[in-house]
């Protein structure tokens, strides 16, 4: 038994090593070869992510002779666990000790935005959520910048809020709602720093890689940095901080058209929208034995597509779901060995870049620039067409994710169906109002505690019963935007039962959670690779920003009825607490 272990990962290995891919970094330590290999499968530690997070106490060139002499003095070049443990520790350290703890200098009590809270109790937990800003700090130690060989981090110039947790570097997309709260807090410098972080980054690689580590050097995060910039430039009204940054904006926007994007033909006429794609076919350093034990008994063809297609799911920000299979029946039931994330153009991205080139457009006419505001608009347009065209279903009265694979739409339910009505990007103001009515026929406003990412229970983290706080927040802000009083109420609705849930996990573990169970009352979300991390930047983000919009008649939950349809749910809810 122990043999033929040996012998498939040793296979594995040579697969690995033959395929010639650009790596997913250029690290022989961190990215590729046989101590990152032979580290991860003896699983010395819980979770894949903490040996690729662990700097170096040697320069790599030390560090990998000292490995090849110690394979080389042990049967068959495996070494054992024992010695694996011993050369870990005389040449790495522990993870996390590249960044050093940091207080916001900007920091301060009793923002305003707090005032705007009228439930006492939901004040205070308010003021617990701004108090969080402070744990989650972090300033990169200068070594990073001195030393870039040593570490799997990213240097950056500037601190940042982290989301928590496992998560303990930056992340792309996280960093939208926690900017977004950032702001409420008053705390513009932090806000401005993390931005510039991003600005550098995309002008470093061409685009904003997943997170702050050199093994998500080639996957990027749905693109959020154009909004950061306008949330940014709404709040401070800086019309020179948003002509430099422009720009970068740009190239990062020419970095999505460029390398993904995809022409497709539906009843004759050729379109082009995005989709994630990521070029590297081999497993993810920092999930590397989930990578190697999906693919077992797979062709080299296969593993490679494999591996390629979850990284396109990680860069979609939903890793993993059933939205990324393409299985034989369109129903999305199949296993995670049925991603396909490449061969789908979703929806939600079609719709944040549609947002991106409406903002780009109103930042061009703002600064003076009608001629390249005019080329937004355009490509504005051609992106309507093309959502209405590839995505949208009039039957359904909904837009679905496009297969490639099969030249048909996916019509399970994601909230991510709902996307453009945020991104208020379609043609006609029915579309928006039909979506709201396919959302109240989907069975997903039926929990008490939040829509839920999806109606299928496939035990991947971004499907039924999880619900997450961007998507909570996207769907709240697009419906709370449309004029119907029917919307408005909903976002209200929604808005309310989220606060709930987020309070009473609160109030029972005094944490915030990266996502919750729709069914829970507080119950923090479960399944996927690794178990739920608390902290968390983004759930704190969308808290803070439903308390401003709605703190005048949001409660606490436990006490509030907020409409005849949600009163049975409401009852119920209350008689679980008790
Ligand atoms: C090492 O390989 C040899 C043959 O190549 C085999 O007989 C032996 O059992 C292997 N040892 C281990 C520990 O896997
Ligand atoms: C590995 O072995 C070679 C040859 O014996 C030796 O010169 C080198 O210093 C060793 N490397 C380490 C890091 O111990
Ligand atoms: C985008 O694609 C182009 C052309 O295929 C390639 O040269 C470039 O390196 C890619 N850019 C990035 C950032 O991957
Ligand atoms: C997938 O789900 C559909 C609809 O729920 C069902 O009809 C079909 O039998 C399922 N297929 C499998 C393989 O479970």
């Amino acid at each position: 038994m122990r043999n033929l272990t040996f012998l498939c990962s040793l296979t594995t290995l040579l697969v690995i090593v033959k395929m010639g891919f650009p790596p997913p970094c250029d690290s022989e330590i961190y990215c590729t070869g046989s101590i990152l290999h032979q580290v991860q499968e003896a699983k010395l530690f819980d979770d894949d992510k903490y040996f690729v997070d662990m700097k170096l106490k040697a320069a790599p060139d030390v560090v990998l002779s000292a490995f090849h002499n110690l394979s080389n003095a042990s049967p068959n070049m495996t070494v054992p666990p024992a010695k694996l443990r011993e050369f870990l520790s005389e040449y790495f350290e522990e993870a996390g000790t590249e960044f050093e703890p940091w207080t916001p200098e900007d920091w301060h009590e009793k923002p305003k935005f707090l005032e705007k809270v009228a439930d006492q109790e939901l004040r205070n937990w308010a003021e617990k959520i701004h108090n969080l800003w402070k744990s989650l700090g972090r300033k990169i130690r200068v070594g990073v910048k001195d030393h870039p060989e040593l570490y799997s981090l990213i240097y950056t110039p500037h601190p940042v809020i982290v989301p928590g947790g496992r998560f303990r570097e930056f992340y792309y997309w996280d960093s939208y709602w926690v900017i977004n709260g950032l702001l409420l807090s008053e705390m513009t410098d932090t806000a401005y720093g993390m931005i510039q972080n991003f600005l550098y980054l995309v002008n470093r690689y061409g685009f904003v890689p997943n997170g702050g580590r050199i093994y998500y050097e080639r996957r990027s995060q749905p693109p959020f940095l154009t909004l950061m910039v306008e949330s940014y430039y709404r709040a401070t009204k800086d019309k020179e901080f948003l002509r430099a940054a422009l720009p970068t904006l740009e190239r990062e926007h020419q970095f999505w058209m460029q390398n993904r994007s995809k022409a497709v033909t539906v009843n004759g006429a050729e379109h082009v929208l995005n989709r994630y794609h990521v070029e590297v076919g081999l497993p993810r350093p920092e999930s590397y034995t989930d990578d190697l034990e999906l693919v077992e008994g797979l062709t080299d063809d296969r593993k490679e597509r494999m591996w390629m297609d979850l990284k396109a799911g990680a860069e979609s920000g939903w890793d993993f779901s059933s939205r990324w299979y393409i299985d034989s029946d369109g129903h999305n039931n199949g296993t995670l060995t049925e991603t396909r994330t490449s061969q789908i153009l979703p929806v939600d991205l079609n719709a944040l870049l549609c947002l991106n080139e409406k903002t780009l457009a109103s930042f061009h006419r703002m600064l003076g620039n009608g001629d390249s505001a005019a080329q937004y608009d355009r490509a504005v347009a051609r992106r309507v067409e093309a959502m209405e065209s590839v995505l949208w279903d009039a039957e359904r009265g909904a837009w679905f994710d496009y297969n490639l694979v099969t030249h048909s739409n996916h019509f399970e339910f994601y909230s991510s169906n709902l996307a453009p009505i945020w991104a208020q990007c379609y043609s006609r103001p029915e579309m928006p109002e039909k979506a709201v009515q396919y959302l109240k026929g989907s069975g997903a406003l039926q929990f008490p505690n939040g829509v839920p990412t999806s109606m299928r229970q496939s035990g991947q983290q971004w499907d039924y019963p999880n619900a997450w706080p961007p998507l909570q927040h996207m769907l709240i802000e697009g419906l709370s935007k449309l004029p119907s009083k029917e919307a408005k109420d909903l976002a209200f609705d929604l808005a309310q039962r989220w606060i709930k849930t987020n309070w009473l996990a609160y109030s029972k573990y005094e944490a915030m959670f990266e996502k919750y169970d729709v069914n829970g009352d507080g119950k923090p979300g479960g399944g996927g690779e690794y178990e739920v991390q608390l902290g968390f930047g983004w759930t704190n983000g969308v808290a803070l920003q439903l308390l401003d919009q709605y703190g005048a008649t949001l409660t606490s939950g436990s006490r509030h009825v907020s409409s005849g349809l949600l009163l049975p749910l409401v009852i119920s809810a209350h008689r679980m607490l008790q």
